[in-house]
């Protein structure tokens, strides 16, 4: 154990992989077209020499897949597709010998409806204690046939699913994905073995999937919308509401029993040595709330969506930093930072693609990298790849099935490692992948950008080099001159241009640009629109 304040995972740079998209050994059963166990175990040393402290692995569990794997049936065994046991074992011991952290996918809020429970409870009926595993309840209206709340999913349409013998089950997201009822014991000691079961396999930590959602407000009533929002979906006006700093009734989300799930699980980890450790998947609506998964007896990190939510703004982005650590210090944990992940468009696209959408994306990126806190990254952006339009028929989120809108398939195309022409050495052989890549990827590859300077792979590798030698801080100042965000961090300036003319920089070395910078003799003069630069003092060397 380390000494409080120096765990790794305090200021660690963790590599999320979407397993069916990373890499295929094209050995197991997904064969090449769908990425597995063996396949990442066989790319790590891409991973070590990119420079990232800890690998985050979505769930390869045992699962029917209509969720990618977020819709488990067993949760202590790998899914065929993607490999054995065995597989992992090996995957988690090589990347210890790389010097690489394994965090595994934990999925608590739901199972599948392929789990043994769910299917004893279906057959077990009305009142028993199988059903009394998850949330099923009786309907409303005299024949019980209306859903028994008006709770929607965040896959769209109704969080209830009615049975064949009348009764209702919720589910947040697909109708696949039943919800347990945490407030039932026994949710609790079955979720404390899985945990133990991956921590004794060597697992560093874990990410919590939908953390802020697993205990429900007891009475499940219904769910109060703000005035003038009737008809429009709840998760979207709830996003607003986040990033407007609103109230919002949210009698599923963020309830404060929850919270002693978490304080369960400190204690377990707390029995296994090498600083073990949690990060909470919670879309918690404000610094404060999310603050509260992370106090000392609780997580060790939570996501900070609030940066990913920001708009390309100066203002913006130094009111997250700001926020984020006027809530985190009074807890005492450190922050985190991410742009994408494989739920939302990915972070090129976002700021608006194309060359203008990439400048951004390094510049804030190269930004996030100088915060003190950890650094959360998705497979695919150290190569600069943009969301995919994917056709319609190709397309396998189940949010586009239950709602006929785009979903989020277009940010889980499969890694382009090498060659001119999909699947550009994703798997053996010239089997396609389980979703189209794009045919003008062939620039993209990571064989393409090695060694190629100014590369978005190149940054990647110099910033994370660089990142190790920033001096240690617990805070930075934070400041706003026009559209223009200065962060100092002990001696190191880091100053990104969100405005859209030239602006004169303060005097410094030039330690890394996000774009082209002139600078003669290694002392940069101005930075141009959507860039970002670190500089340090002149004459001073570390
Ligand atoms: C959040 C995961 O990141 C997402 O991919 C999944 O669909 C939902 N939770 C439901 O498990």
């Amino acid at each position: 154990m380390s000494a409080p304040g120096r765990e790794w995972w305090r200021d660690a740079v963790v590599y999320q992989v979407y397993v069916r998209s990373f890499a295929s050994s094209g050995e197991r059963g997904g064969g090449p077209g769908i990425g597995d166990l063996p396949g990442i175990t066989s790319r790590l040393p891409y991973l070590r020499d990119l420079g990232v402290d800890a690998v985050w692995i979505t769930p390869f569990y045992t699962s029917p897949q209509h969720d990618h794997g977020y819709d488990v049936a067993d949760y202590l065994d790998v899914d065929r597709l993607f490999g054995t046991l065995d597989d992992a074992d090996d995957l988690i011991a090589r990347a210890h010998e790389l010097g690489l952290r394994v965090i595994v996918d934990l999925v608590p809020n739901h199972t599948s409806d392929e789990h043994a429970w769910f299917r004893a409870a279906l057959a077990a009926g009305p009142g028993s204690p199988e059903r009394a595993r998850y949330l099923f309840r009786d309907g409303r209206g005299a024949d019980g046939s209306e859903p028994p709340n008006n709770w929607r999913s965040v896959f769209g349409g109704p969080a209830w699913t009615r049975v064949p013998d009348g009764q209702w089950y919720l589910h947040l997201f697909d109708t696949t994905q039943p919800d347990l009822d945490w407030r039932n014991p026994e949710i609790g000691d079955m979720f404390e073995a899985v945990l133990r079961f991956w921590l004794d396999r060597g697992a560093d930590g874990f990410r919590v999937d939908v953390a802020h959602g697993l205990v429900k407000e007891a009475s499940l009533r219904d769910q109060e919308m703000p005035p003038g929002t009737e008809g429009r979906d709840p998760n979207r006006v709830r996003e607003e509401s986040m990033v407007a700093r609103t109230d919002f009734d949210e009698p599923m989300w963020d309830q404060p029993e929850t919270h002693d799930v978490y304080r369960r699980w400190h204690r377990v980890l707390a029995d296994y040595d090498g600083d073990r450790m949690d990060v909470a998947e919670a879309w918690a609506r404000t610094p404060e709330a999310i603050a509260a998964y992370v106090r000392p007896d609780e997580m060790q990190q939570a996501f900070n969506f609030l940066w990913l939510l920001a708009g390309w703004s100066a203002q913006e982005f130094a009111d997250v930093v700001t926020s984020t650590f006027a809530a985190m210090d009074p807890v005492g944990a450190s922050p985190t930072w991410v742009l994408s992940n494989h739920d939302v468009v990915r972070h090129v696209t976002r700021y608006g693609g194309g060359a203008q959408g990439l400048a951004r994306a390094r510049a804030a990126t190269l930004t996030m990298l100088a915060l003190p806190g950890s650094s959360y990254h998705y497979q695919g952006e150290e190569l600069g790849l943009e969301q995919v339009d994917v056709a319609p028929e190709d397309r396998q989120d189940p949010s586009w099935f239950r709602t006929g809108e785009v979903g989020r398939d277009g940010c889980r195309v499969p890694v382009p490692w090498s060659g001119d022409a999909p699947p550009y050495g994703f798997g053996p052989g010239t089997l396609q992948p389980w979703i189209p890549q794009p045919l003008d990827w062939a620039g993209l590859t990571v064989q393409a950008q090695t060694g190629v300077e100014g590369s978005t792979l190149e940054l990647y590798r110099a910033a994370l080099a660089a990142r190790r030698e920033l001096p240690a801080v617990d805070a930075v100042d934070v400041r706003v001159e026009a559209d223009v965000l200065v962060v100092e961090r002990g001696d190191v300036t880091v100053v990104l241009n969100c405005g859209t003319t030239e602006v004169p920089l303060p005097e410094g070395e030039l330690l890394l640009a996000s774009g082209p910078v002139d600078a003669a003799g290694g002392v940069a003069g101005s930075l141009p629109p959507d860039t970002a630069v670190w500089l340090r003092p002149a004459g001073r060397s570390r």
